[in-house]
């Protein structure tokens, strides 16, 4: 089975454009969970400039689906996640002058440090995922340090379709292909994300070994013409016909 997790960053992005309340991501938590979803994705920052400290506690009170807590490996937020130990952690690369996650993070290069930081989150229970591009040597790397889960980086081969660079996109899609088979042969749980839509999702919803599809700024945008319920039972629709 193939789970859809719904990123609701960019609901706290459209909040803090105007410094209001509203509108609330937990809410749209919420609205996700009813309309299907079977987890909330949310990124917390180092500079907040969307999801904030207390919309994770929010968050932590209200889900009844699993969190999966994207954040960068900095002490400041390995403390947040021991402290509300979510049911996962996803360790992202951040950096402050980037629009978006724009890469995988650099595992192999980081392997010590790494191996540390994720060795008490998952003492405390929570599933390690790393956020990679489809590099055989950044998955061994993952492998080695411990992470149970990689989420594969989808936003190259996004980019690529939404440029018409076709030939690009399929190459992407081939090393994606590959890197999720060699993944699951290490024993790692396979997800993957970045910049899917309507138009790009079913090639990667197709692969057998993807457990998990993490989708936010489509489908926000999407909440904006059609409303959130609809927008995510579409990708979900959409989803289990690659699938079948
Ligand atoms: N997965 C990870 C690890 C991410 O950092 C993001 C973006 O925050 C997503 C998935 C969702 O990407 P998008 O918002 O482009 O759908």
């Amino acid at each position: 089975m193939l789970r859809l997790g719904v990123n609701i960053d960019h609901v706290a992005t459209v909040r803090n454009a105007r410094g209001s309340a509203y509108p609330d991501p937990v809410r749209a938590a919420k609205l996700a969970e009813e309309a299907g979803a079977e987890g909330i994705t949310a990124h917390l920052r180092e500079d907040r400039r969307h999801i904030t400290d207390s919309d994770i506690d929010g968050l932590m009170e209200a889900l009844t689906v699993p969190l999966n807590f994207e954040i960068a490996a900095t002490d400041e937020m390995q403390a947040i996640a021991l402290r509300h130990k979510p049911h996962a952690v996803c360790l992202v690369p951040e950096k402050r002058e980037e629009r978006t996650t724009e890469g995988g993070l650099e595992v192999a290069r980081e392997e010590n440090k790494l191996a540390h930081f994720i060795a008490p989150l998952r003492d405390v229970g929570c599933r390690v995922s790393i956020f990679i591009a489809a590099d055989r040597p950044q998955i061994e790397a993952a492998n080695r340090i411990g992470a149970q889960v990689i989420e594969l980086h989808t936003g190259a081969y996004c980019d690529f379709h939404a440029e018409g660079r076709f030939d690009e996109r399929d190459a992407e899609l081939a090393r994606l292909t590959e890197m999720a088979t060699f993944a699951h042969s290490l024993g790692l749980e396979v997800h993957a994300g970045h910049g899917l839509t309507y138009e790009t999702v079913q090639p990667i919803a197709a692969l057998p070994e993807v457990m998990e599809l993490n989708i936010g700024h489509f489908l926000i945008g999407e909440a904006i013409f059609l409303g959130l319920e609809p927008a995510i039972a579409e990708m979900r629709r959409l989803m289990e016909e690659a699938r079948a």
